[in-house]
Parts: C-alpha cells; sequence; structure tokens
C-alpha cells in the first residue's frame, strides 16, 4: 500500500517517527512529506532513512516526476501527524502552498490526522470550528489526548499515541473498503458523515416558576448540548436545537450554522412538547438538556413577600415533572436512536458506571451518556468526561476531552450503534 505521512510543525513531530516506522514494518511503501516547519524539529536525514523513501517538502523538487500531485494521486491513505493548528487552518481553507498542501488537495484517499498543540490553541473557536469542516469533509481526526503538554502545563492537545495514529489509519481504510471504497474526499466535498439525518438536541437547563419573578434552575450552560448540535451539523446533519435557558454568547455558536434551527424552551414541560414535537421526524434525539425533575405545584401569581409570610420559614410543594427521556424511549419510532444524557454524583460504595446502568435499563435509552457533576465537574466547565453505555448498560465507550471532542465522540457511537459506520 501507498502510506503519505506528513508532518508539521510541532513538538510532537519525533513520534511521528515511531508512526513512519510502523507502516514500514507492516511492509508499506511510506512516503513522508514535511513541511519546511517541521524539518526544525525533525531532519531529512532521519524521514528518508525511516521511510526508505527520498523526502522533500517543495513542489519544485523533482518536477519530471509532477510530485505535487503525484504522489496524492498515488496515495492509499494519507496520516497528518502531528497536525499543528496552522496546518489545520491550511487543510480547511485549501491551501497548496508547500507540497503537503497540494498532496492533500490531489488526493482521493482517506485522510486520517492527529492534532497536537497546546490546550488555547486546540479550544480556540478558529481551531475548533476548522476540526468540524474536516470532518464534514470525511477527515478521520485522532485525537488529541488530553495529558501533559511541552510547556508543563496540562490538558487537552496531546497528540495521540503512534499505535492509536495506526490503529486509526487501519480502521479508516477499513471503512473505505467497506463503502465499497468510496474514497473520502478531503478538501472539496461539503457532505459529512451525518449527511441525511433528521437530529433533535436539547440543551440548556430548564427552569420552574415558584413566583413571577423566582425560579427553581440548575447550573446547567448548554455548552454539551449545543457542542453536540455543532458537530451534528458540522457532519452533515439536519439539526433542531431545543434550546432551555442558556448562554447568549454559547447559543450564538449555533446560530451562526445554517443547518440548525432553534427552538426556545422554558419549563420542562414547554421542552417536553418542543421535543416530542420535533421528535417525530427525527432519526436521533439527544436529550442533553438539564430538565428540571420537580416543578413547584402552585405558582404564586403574585411575588412571595416576606410581609405576607407566617413566620421566618416558607415551605414550597414540589411535584415531579414527566420523564421526556423515558416517555420518547418507550413511543422510539422504527430506527429512531434515543440517547439520553445522565448528570450524576454517585453514592458511597457505588460507581459512576453502576449508576449509570441502572439509569440506562431504567429510561429504556440506545445510549446514554453518563458523566460526574459536582460543584467543579460538569456543568458550566468547558471539558467534560462521560460514560458511554448502550441499551443494556454495557460500557461502549468512555470519552474526556473538551465538549466539541466529546460531542463528537458521541457522534462516533452513535453511528457506530445504528450500523452506520
Ligand atoms: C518549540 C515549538 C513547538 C511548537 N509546537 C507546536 C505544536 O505542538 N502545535 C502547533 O500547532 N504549533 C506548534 N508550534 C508552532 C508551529 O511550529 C507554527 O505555527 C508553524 O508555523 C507551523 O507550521 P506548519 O503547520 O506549516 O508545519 C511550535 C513552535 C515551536 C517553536
Amino acid at each position: 500500500m501507498f502510506v503519505v505521512v506528513g508532518v508539521t510543525g510541532g513538538i510532537a513531530a519525533y513520534k511521528a517517527v515511531a508512526v513512519v516506522r510502523a507502516f514500514v514494518q507492516e511492509g508499506h511503501d511510506v512516503h513522508v512529506i514535511p513541511t519546511p516547519d517541521a524539518l526544525r524539529f525533525v531532519g531529512t536525514a532521519t524521514w528518508e532513512a525511516i521511510s526508505r523513501n527520498p523526502v522533500t517538502t517543495s513542489v519544485h523538487d523533482d518536477v519530471a516526476r509532477v510530485r505535487h500531485v503525484s504522489l496524492g494521486q498515488s496515495a492509499d491513505l494519507v496520516v497528518i501527524a502531528p497536525a499543528t493548528a496552522n496546518s489545520l487552518a491550511k487543510m480547511t481553507a485549501g491551501l497548496a502552498d508547500d507540497l503537503l498542501g497540494t498532496t492533500l488537495l490531489a488526493t482521493t484517499a482517506p485522510v486520517v490526522v492527529a492534532p497536537a498543540m497546546h490546550t488555547e490553541m486546540w479550544r480556540h473557536p478558529a481551531t475548533q470550528h476548522n476540526i468540524g469542516v474536516l470532518r464534514g469533509r470525511g477527515v478521520h481526526i485522532v485525537g488529541p489526548d488530553d495529558g501533559p503538554l511541552t510547556g508543563g502545563d496540562s490538558g487537552p492537545g496531546r497528540m495521540s499515541e503512534p499505535d492509536v495514529i495506526v490503529a486509526a489509519a487501519r480502521d479508516a481504510l477499513a471503512g473505505a473498503a467497506s463503502a465499497g471504497d468510496v474514497r473520502t474526499d478531503p478538501v472539496g466535498g461539503a457532505e459529512g458523515d451525518l449527511r441525511g439525518l433528521r437530529v433533535v438536541v436539547s440543551a440548556g437547563g430548564t427552569r420552574e416558576p415558584i413566583d413571577p419573578v423566582r425560579f427553581l434552575g440548575n447550573r446547567s450552560s448548554g455548552r454539551q448540548g449545543v457542542a453536540i448540535a455543532c458537530a451534528a451539523a458540522d457532519r452533515g446533519a439536519e439539526v433542531i436545537l431545543v434550546a432551555a435557558h442558556l448562554d447568549a454568547e454559547i447559543l450564538a455558536a449555533a446560530s451562526a450554522s445554517p443547518r440548525v434551527r432553534i427552538v426556545r424552551a422554558g419549563t420542562a414541560a414547554e421542552l417536553g412538547l418542543a421535543v416530542r414535537d420535533a421528535a417525530t421526524e427525527a432519526d436521533v434525539v439527544i436529550m442533553a438538556a438539564a430538565v428540571a425533575d420537580y416543578r413547584v405545584a402552585e405558582v404564586s401569581d403574585r411575588k412571595l413577600a416576606k410581609e405576607q409570610a407566617d413566620g421566618p420559614e416558607i415551605s414550597l410543594r414540589l411535584v415531579q415533572t414527566e420523564d421526556i427521556l423515558a416517555q420518547l424511549a418507550a413511543g422510539r419510532a422504527p430506527g429512531q436512536t434515543i440517547v439520553g444524557f445522565a448528570a450524576e454524583t454517585p453514592a458511597d460504595g457505588e460507581t459512576l458506571l453502576e449508576r449509570g446502568r441502572r439509569k440506562a435499563l431504567r429510561k429504556g435509552t440506545d445510549l446514554l451518556a453518563v458523566n460526574r457533576v459536582g460543584w467543579t465537574e460538569g456543568f458550566e466547565a468547558e471539558v467534560n468526561a462521560v460514560l458511554l453505555l448502550d441499551g443494556r448498560g454495557e460500557l461502549l465507550a468512555e470519552a474526556r476531552g473538551d465538549k466539541r471532542a466529546v460531542a463528537d465522540a458521541l457522534w462516533d457511537g452513535i453511528l457506530t450503534l445504528r450500523g452506520e459506520r
């Protein structure tokens, strides 16, 4: 097999040596294309010795063989490791100012990309947007992992380990083969792996009124739900986002997408109505909103005032709200996938998995994303860590990282469940 390994200018370039070596040891014809900046980290001699093929960065070398397109045309697989923020941006824009850029435009082979950068660069909306666009074009993104970074800090941005990248490349090839060798178009097509799916996502936190000015609410920021909606849209789905109260700044990310329609809801009852209505035409419904379990039984139509109370205490009678998720699961249409989120604070002696498993069975979901919440975890945070449990409560996968990464892992799990990958 003809394998192209693109190496870009990050400190993790040294780890790409192990990726190249693994492909060579498997007997493939490996061609390394470093960017000029990558050569400041690991030099031409290393790449030529390891790959056993000549290495150049420029479209002006070996012009007789038209290398600027021939490598891309010959490739059965392209792997970019590490992929810098700069190179991801160039790939998204389709720039072709070096040999790697022209090769990427010339290939129809599966492309696997392993981003590596500091957490701030990874989380920047520009980088996240680029990742979304690339995924939408069918590019396979591996990692990044959460862990120690070069500057001594730690967080998402560390390049995945070489064996994980090689395994992802094998999966990408197997996927292309099982799809009748339909190759992805890494730069041109706007189609993604969720193309044709109609999706409903709820996000944010409901508010149950107490009186005209007060409510019972929760700390959900809506970040995870919006990330799920944006990821789906970037990957080609048509999305209805049922938005309970969430930060305007967070919602803005979804408003910007032409494939996301936003429907507003305030209380659990309103959210239930909106989701059920949208779900009638949906292939996948994801309940990521934090829906109140209880509402106030008698909502006062006048502001509760201290001077009207009999003493220093008052009581509010609460009644359970409807279980929207369980209802959706019980009434699901054939072929419809129902996904829930469970924010849990497990009791002593109980694991998150055990608690999630019980909930998955009780709710009847196809997939349940279980996360631990607390004063500093889950809600409001930029990062998340979830266990993905199938309908039998079995652990399918774990996902951690920023909320967009978790959203993409969730969609990968949904596609696997639906047998669409
Ligand atoms: C020591 C050092 C380490 C770097 N590591 C990274 C990195 O891990 N990820 C990244 O996106 N940029 C990193 N950069 C910045 C890139 O090298 C820079 O953006 C460069 O223009 C990338 O060029 P390329 O994408 O064409 O290879 C690093 C720079 C230096 C000096």
